[in-house]
């Protein structure tokens, strides 16, 4: 079932109750978290020991470990997975925690419920620092440099489930299966909710539960798993253990054609090649390094020297009162953006101030009908977003403004030359700028980057990360890609911008100085292939920002436009603002496997599609490449090494740059 045009709202944060001792207790389940015991020794015994870890993990012969949980809740079991795998010695592998949850605690509860354990104070405070509170969605969490990635599925497990087993793919190694009691949380133990638990299985998984109620037994003797009944903690007689060892539930009847779900895999990569060092490529460089995985970034010149090449560029997101791919993946993308981003500033990989800032940005907006409503809609994420009249905005910004809007506080301004080099710095990317225009070729099942006829490069896998130029690559010319001219204009800050405190976006953009100067922005120039810098474009930019600051407007108008500097850039755009994020379809295969949509488009065609071998993109992403780039590389490292993706299959779908060989055979265009 499609969220799109849905009503988009904050989900429905738990109704917790406290008892006595302080425990949560959920008001709508009259359950407990945890045990009233000894919660912490508890999940000790029932979910970690009952995985064998962490003894499994010195064992384990892969570089990721991926546990799944049912029910979130307090993150009780998380962190003390997190803490157990903290006292590893190294090596371990990284450790993947999936969780599904349909009722989040809100902030303050999270606070209270996790202030009942000092041991677990340190991790607790990381936790609740990267919270997504009650922002709908799915939400990929990093804590370790990267080695420990916690996805929070803000979901029903009857449909997250399901949904991500569709995928074919086994992706967990050990579950932790702790919804409330069977008897008062029926929807958490279902059929669909246990078979997709055994589907989602990898060889020798295992799982944990604190019941041992009989249909759960039976349920999950029937999704593969031998079942074994142990004695449970404290109070408790029994509860169960299981391995998987017999054959997983047949998948479940496709209800979209399986386009997206590659007919062939590969095993995760040791070295890839990135071609491309904007913001694209340097950031799937990073995620690929960060997980060990060595990585050549290969340039045609030198890092950012083409879209990514701007002093600064905001960090947007996009509000809607609908659901859409488009809302669903600015608000995703921007709450993993600025956490990667505030975790570089806080580490000094970015420098506050001179790389960037999350200073927090105030969008104008002249809609007061949709302003009211998404008021609101906002109350309880008011980390996300909040509506502010103009004079909130003065106070917040530090100049006067006249009108209203939305206020972003986790958003703020970055240098994108600065981010591409900050990540390129990652000891395991090798850096080989001034290459000359690439291309690829596959030979013998791995790839090479060529200069002409010259081998520059090879690795068993490559990602093209070339905005404008990736339909250039051969077998790549029917991207959808279109440049767009943007040009931005210097300005030193002088008068009320000097006390500028946040960014401000109007028609174009302004942020705090850097070094003394604003990088303004910017034009907007569809077919537009003149890349000198015009002073009709600097008076544009100058005539925007005085409609927004209309107490600065005689000095701009004081400016000689004819002794300004700026940049001239291409944005990369798609035809439905989305990036091309995942693997490259074979075009002809596809038009052959899934021709009959030129007839009728509604059909299930039940062929999955054919892919390169081991060829990626990442291109498409328009005007908020340092938002949406990110989670992209994510995207892609999680599907090269055979990991959870950061978002659900949906917007996997609404990303593949297959989409267009699909809408177009629908619509008989090609
Ligand atoms: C004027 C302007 C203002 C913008 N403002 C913002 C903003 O405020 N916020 C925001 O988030 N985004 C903004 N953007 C958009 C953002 O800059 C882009 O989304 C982002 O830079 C795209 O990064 P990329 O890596 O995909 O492409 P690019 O940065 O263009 O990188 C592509 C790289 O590939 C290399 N390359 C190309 N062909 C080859 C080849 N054959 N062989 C080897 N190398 C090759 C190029 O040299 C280049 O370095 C703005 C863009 C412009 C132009
Ligand atoms: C026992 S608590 C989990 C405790 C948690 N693991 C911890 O460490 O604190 C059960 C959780 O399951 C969640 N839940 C109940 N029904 C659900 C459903 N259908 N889908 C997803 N989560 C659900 C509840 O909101 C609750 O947070």
């Amino acid at each position: 079932m499609s969220r799109a045009n849905t009503p988009w709202q904050p989900v429905t944060a738990a109704d917790l109750q406290w008892d006595d001792a302080a425990n949560p207790v959920a008001a709508a389940f009259d359950d407990v978290y945890y045990s009233r015991d000894n919660g912490l020794e508890e999940s000790r015994y029932v979910f970690l020991l009952g995985n064998q870890l962490p003894q499994r993990w010195q064992l384990h012969p892969e570089k990721h470990f991926c546990i799944g949980e049912t029910g979130f809740g307090t993150g009780l079991n998380f962190l003390l997975t997190w803490q157990a795998w903290r006292d590893l010695p190294q090596p371990r592998p990284r450790l993947h925690y999936l969780s599904i949850e349909k009722f989040p605690l809100s902030r303050a509860d999270l606070a209270r419920a996790l202030g009942q354990w000092p041991a677990l104070e340190n991790l607790a405070s990381q936790l609740q620092q990267h919270y997504p509170g009650l922002i709908p969605g799915q939400h990929r969490l990093q804590f370790e440099d990267g080695a420990v990635t916690l996805d929070l599925w803000w979901e029903d497990a009857g449909h997250a489930l399901p949904q991500l087993a569709s995928l074919q793919l086994p992706l967990v190694d050990a579950w932790y299966l702790d919804g409330f009691a069977p008897a008062r949380n029926e929807g958490m133990w279902r059929r669909e909710v246990l078979h997709a638990v055994g589907q989602l299985c990898r060889d020798n998984a295992t799982f944990a539960t604190f019941t041992a109620a009989g249909q759960v037994r039976r349920e999950l003797g029937a999704a593969g798993f031998t079942v074994e009944k142990v004695p449970g903690f404290g109070r408790k007689r029994e509860c169960l253990r299981g391995t998987m060892t017999r054959e997983r539930p047949a998948p479940a009847p496709a209800s979209v054609t399986p386009w997206d779900l590659p007919a062939q895999r590969r095993a995760p990569p040791e070295r890839v090649l990135v071609i491309g060092g904007g913001l694209a490529g340097c950031h799937t460089a990073y995620a690929l390094a960060r997980r060990g995985i060595a990585v050549t970034l290969l340039d045609q010149s030198a890092l950012a020297a083409e879209g990514s090449g701007n002093e600064q560029g905001i960090l947007y997101t996009r509000l809607s009162l609908k659901h859409s791919a488009l809302t669903d993946f600015a608000l995703q993308s921007f709450r993993y953006a600025s956490a990667l981003y505030f975790e570089l500033l806080q580490r000094n990989a970015l420098r506050e101030g001179r790389d960037g800032a999350l200073c927090g940005s105030f969008h104008q907006s002249d809609d007061a009908r949709e302003m009211e409503a998404l008021a609101g809609v906002l109350e309880t994420v008011p980390e996300l977003a909040q509506v502010l009249d103009a004079d909130q905005a003065n106070t917040i910004l530090g100049i006067a403004q006249t009108s209203a809007g939305y206020w972003f506080p986790a958003s703020g301004w970055l240098s994108p030359v600065a981010v591409c080099r900050a990540l390129a710095a990652h000891p395991n990317i090798s850096l080989m700028q001034d290459c000359g225009k690439l291309t690829v070729r596959l030979e013998d099942g791995g790839w090479q980057a060529l200069r002409g006829a010259e081998i520059v490069a090879q690795a068993s896998n490559a990602v093209i990360a070339t905005g404008n130029a990736a339909n250039q690559i051969p077998g790549l010319e029917w991207l959808p890609l279109q440049p767009i001219r943007g040009q931005t204009t210097d300005l030193s800050s002088s008068g009320p911008l000097k006390d500028l405190r946040a960014a401000l976006c109007h028609k174009g953009y302004i942020a705090p100085a850097r070094n003394g100067e604003h990088c303004i922005g910017a034009t907007f120039g569809l077919q537009d292939p003149d890349s000198r810098l015009r002073e009709d474009d600097h008076r544009e930019n100058l005539a925007r920002l005085a409609a927004a600051v209309p107490d600065y407007r005689d000095e701009l108008s004081a400016i000689d436009t004819h002794a300004l500097r700026g940049r001239v850039g291409y944005r990369c755009a798609t035809p439905d603002y989305l990036p091309l994020v995942g693997a490259v379809p074979e075009r002809q295969a596809f038009l052959r496997d899934y021709g009959q949509l030129r007839n009728n488009a509604r059909q299930i065609i039940h062929s999955t599609g054919e892919y390169v071998p081991g060829l990626y993109l990442n291109t498409g992403h328009g005007s908020r490449g340092l938002t949406s780039t990110p989670i992209a590389a994510e995207l892609l490292a999680s599907q090269l090494c055979g990991e959870p993706p950061p978002m659900d299959r949906e917007l996997c779908r609404a990303l593949a740059p297959a989409r267009f060989l699909l809408r177009d055979l629908s619509r008989n265009r090609i």
